[in-house]
């Protein structure tokens, strides 16, 4: 068990990060007592710290400056040591070069020096070499991302770019309610009176902008968020988009994939609108009375052979793709009922395994493509509700078994986003070589904060009870402790590295989502 010291530079930059814990045998003080604890979890809750020039008292062993530059990772004898599975390249390699083994092979290598932590400061990892996060450099990255939502190269995007900063800022602890004000003045130039919110002033209602624009509402809370939205409209606009074959289009006369099943879903049961298909919906002509029938099955037939889940029938399955339906089903019905009953789910985590990989850790969103921050959620968020199918209800959090282990690797998963995804100057991105977005922070997030809570559906009314969607709202979420074989185990992330906990279905905190919900169940009519 290393041992670990708690130390909190008054220069961010400087040392890269507030905290870190340094094995024993690497650090002590000149003054050889103090702070250095080695009591298993207790470490990470100590509160001792030093001020700057304490820091100068600190030495390695070895005679080292451990905070100077020159004290890299690469120096360290019996130091943090990252599994091989991290840091060596695929024992078994394809003998056909292709581009795509080319660009595979290439990102192996960029990757590589990251997992291994190589050239880095010994404060800025861990005892297991995983990196710290970067909380104040993503906080600053996204307080610039959120005040350029203003500026016109955002003008396609703008409901977004608030979902992506507000969600990203909720995860790291952060007050979003000062924001109110600004969503909603921003998001109401954006609705349409004929329903529906587009990406800009006097743009055409889009299911992916308008999805953005509730989830962002929703988000900010506070009576004039929710109440903005024109219901009723909405509700209207949305009987448009609703298709034959069951499945939605992403605007009226636009492409129909499973993201406009997923976000017209998503915006159905969070503002607990009418069920029924408005009187001049054009499915009305093939039968259709209700937004439901024909969804399910239209989610089952975008499976495909090779068990993940593409975004219509008979296309490519995609993990983007694979959460929309996952989500969707979860929104119809309880987890082990839906997804059991319209996927294979045996050959959907074949495939989902798939995804990650080694060494990276990250996932790829398909076949013989790369890992990617992004898919910590799109593949990552497909996990919890898996295993929600799995075990079924569980009344609580205490029903869960300690034995139980994840269906992917979640070390892999946290190597990656920590090591690989932060930028030096904050914010989250798709693997070294790319520069971070609000988008990759938000989902990065979102795939870390998922390896550190258990999400779990806890549902025991049945539908007729009440709201028919109801069952997306009997979810809770417990944080995980490091379990392996029934043994506890130390953690790979530090305690303070600990992000808020997302709702599985709404990817919006859960606070957020009984707020919507709590208000809009409440009311009859529009
Ligand atoms: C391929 O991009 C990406 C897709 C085919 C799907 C993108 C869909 C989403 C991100 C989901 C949107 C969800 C909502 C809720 C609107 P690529 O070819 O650049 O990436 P790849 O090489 O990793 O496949
Ligand atoms: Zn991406």
């Amino acid at each position: 068990m290393p041992s670990t010291l708690k130390i909190k530079p008054k220069r961010r930059k400087a040392i890269h990060k507030s905290k870190s814990r340094v094995p024993l045998k690497q650090l002590h003080r000149r003054d050889g007592y103090g702070s250095l604890t080695s009591c298993g979890k207790n470490y990470m809750a100590s509160d001792t710290a030093i001020g700057e020039d304490e820091q100068e008292e600190l030495i390695s062993r070895d005679g080292t400056d451990p905070l100077s530059l020159e004290a890299t990772f690469d120096q360290r004898q019996g130091g943090p040591q990252v599994p091989d599975l991290y840091t060596t390249p695929p024992p078994i390699k394809d003998s056909l070069t292709t581009d795509t083994s080319i660009s595979q092979d290439n990102t192996v290598q960029q990757c590589l020096p990251h997992l291994f932590a190589s050239g880095k400061s010994l404060l800025s990892v861990n005892a297991h070499g995983v990196p710290s996060l970067e909380r104040e450099g993503h906080v600053d990255f996204l307080h610039d991302a959120i005040e350029n939502a203003r500026y016109i190269p955002y003008d396609a995007v703008r409901p977004w770019v608030l979902y992506w900063s507000l969600t990203a800022f909720s995860l790291l602890g952060e007050n979003v309610e000062t924001y109110q004000q600004r969503v909603v003045e921003t998001l109401s130039v954006c609705q349409n009176l004929s329903g529906g919110f587009g990406a800009g002033h006097g743009q055409l209602s889009h299911v992916a902008t308008s999805y953005a624009a509730v989830l962002s509402l929703a988000i900010v809370g506070g009576s004039e968020s929710l109440d903005m939205i024109g219901r009723r409209a909405l509700w209207r606009w949305l009987g448009q988009l609703k298709q034959s074959d069951g499945g939605f289009s992403m605007c009226v006369g636009g492409e129909e994939d499973v993201r406009g099943a997923y976000c017209s879903m998503t915006i159905i049961s969070l503002l607990a609108l009418p069920l029924e298909l408005p009187p001049n919906a054009p499915t009305r002509a093939h039968g259709f009375t209700s937004f439901l029938d024909g969804l399910p099955e239209y989610l089952s037939r975008c499976q495909t052979f090779e068990g993940g889940i593409s975004g219509r029938p008979q296309s490519e399955a995609h993990g983007a793709y694979a959460f929309c339906a996952l989500a969707c089903l979860c929104i119809l019905g309880p987890p082990h009922e839906m997804l059991r009953k319209y996927l294979d789910l045996p050959l959907l985590i074949s495939w989902l395994s798939s995804r990650q990989h080694a060494p990276e850790g990250g996932f790829s969103g398909r076949t013989n493509k790369l890992v990617d921050g992004c898919y910590s959620h799109w593949v990552g968020g497909c996990w919890p509700l898996i295993e929600a199918a799995i075990k079924g209800s569980q009344p609580s959090a205490l029903t869960i078994t300690p034995k139980f282990g994840s269906l992917y690797n979640q070390e892999g998963l946290i190597r990656y986003i920590l090591s690989c995804c932060q930028a030096d100057d904050g914010g989250m991105r798709d693997k070294p070589s790319t520069y971070p977005d609000a988008y990759h922070t938000c989902y990065t997030l979102a795939g870390l904060s998922s390896t550190q809570y258990f999400s779990y559906y806890n549902g025991t009314r049945n539908a007729e009870a009440g709201y028919p969607l109801d069952s997306a709202f009997q979810w809770g979420f417990s944080k995980k402790s490091p379990q392996r074989d029934g043994n506890e185990e130390e953690e790979l992330v530090d305690a303070e590295d600990m992000l808020v906990s997302l709702h599985p279905i709404y990817v919006i905190p859960w606070g957020a989502v009984e707020r919507s919900h709590g208000l809009f169940s409440q009311k009859t009519g529009f």
